[in-house]
């Protein structure tokens, strides 16, 4: 097994077996903190049978960064104590809200990007990476609408956000195409604008492209356009990790492993590139 964390899979129960069964084939997964925010059973049971083979990061999606309801103390309670049985690479959660005053949307919202809320989510994030003790990791949402109280561009916001609260970037490369298509911005633009040494890790997944807009379903393999993007992401941030998602219409292990096989063609082509006209 390649003791280097390059490229991963989102751990789902449906392959719990065939992981165990053939190990080897990724060198980590990212477990979805809430499915193991339990007290025992066979979710727990799985996950440290398989950490004990293989470095993992956890991924939320309840966190509700950005709203203006009070932190979760409960929550961030329940996530410190997987973190410490997991002894993950990194915590990673959305900059999103997901509700407002008590009221859970189950959607990961886009903030304003606005100074106001740049202040807010900072103070927030400091607070929770006090809480975990540890740094978080913030991933850029797809998104389907913006807001004309913005004053920053999202990426800027981000760019500034991880400065400020001083965390991490999960750089979704999918997530910046769907929502490049769906507000006509500059993917590239966006790319560029992140701080190097924030982004720590890449999510790649499959999206429905409906015409005139795109949405984010992650049951479907990765289309050409993303993956173009993606060899540019490698090209500004060589060596980070990568990972494909998919979280419905999930098929069998061996096709996902096939999927990342595509990352690994690209990101050593890329490096390949690099090193040639170094050496040129
Ligand atoms: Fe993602």
């Amino acid at each position: 097994m390649s003791s280097q964390v390059d490229f991963g899979l989102g751990l789902r129960p449906e392959h719990y077996e065939e992981i165990v069964a053939s190990p080897g084939k990724v060198s980590w997964f990212e477990a979805l903190s809430e499915n193991y925010m339990v007290k025992g059973g066979l979710p727990l049971y799985w996950l440290d049978r398989i950490r004990r083979d293989y470095p993992m990061a956890l991924h939320g999606v309840s966190l509700s960064i950005g709203t203006t309801d009070p932190l979760d103390t409960a929550y961030l309670d329940e996530l410190k104590a997987l973190s410490d049985r997991v002894q993950p690479m990194w915590v990673s959660d959305h900059l999103c809200f997901t509700g407002l005053r008590g009221l859970n949307m189950h959607d990961l919202l886009p903030l304003p990007y606005t100074e106001e809320a740049l202040n807010h989510v900072a103070e927030r994030v400091q607070r929770v990476q006090d809480h975990l003790g540890r740094r978080l990791v913030l991933e850029n949402v797809s998104s389907y609408v913006t807001y004309a109280a913005s004053e920053l561009s999202e990426w800027e916001f981000i760019a500034a956000l991880s400065e400020r609260a001083d965390c991490e970037i999960l750089l979704d490369v999918n997530n910046v195409y769907v929502s490049a298509f769906n507000h006509e911005f500059d993917a590239l633009a966006f790319l560029r604008a992140m701080p190097r040494a924030r982004v720590r890790q890449f999510h790649l997944a499959g999206h429905l492209h409906k015409g005139s807009h795109i949405i984010d379903t992650h049951d479907h393999p990765i289309v050409p356009d993303v993956w173009d993007l993606y060899a540019e992401a490698v090209k500004l941030f060589p060596g980070v990790p990568t990972m494909i998602e998919r979280d419905a219409d999930i098929p069998p292990y061996a096709e996902l492993l096939a999927e990342l096989d595509v990352a690994r063609g690209i990101a050593a082509r890329v490096a390949g590139q690099e090193a040639h006209e170094v050496a040129a």
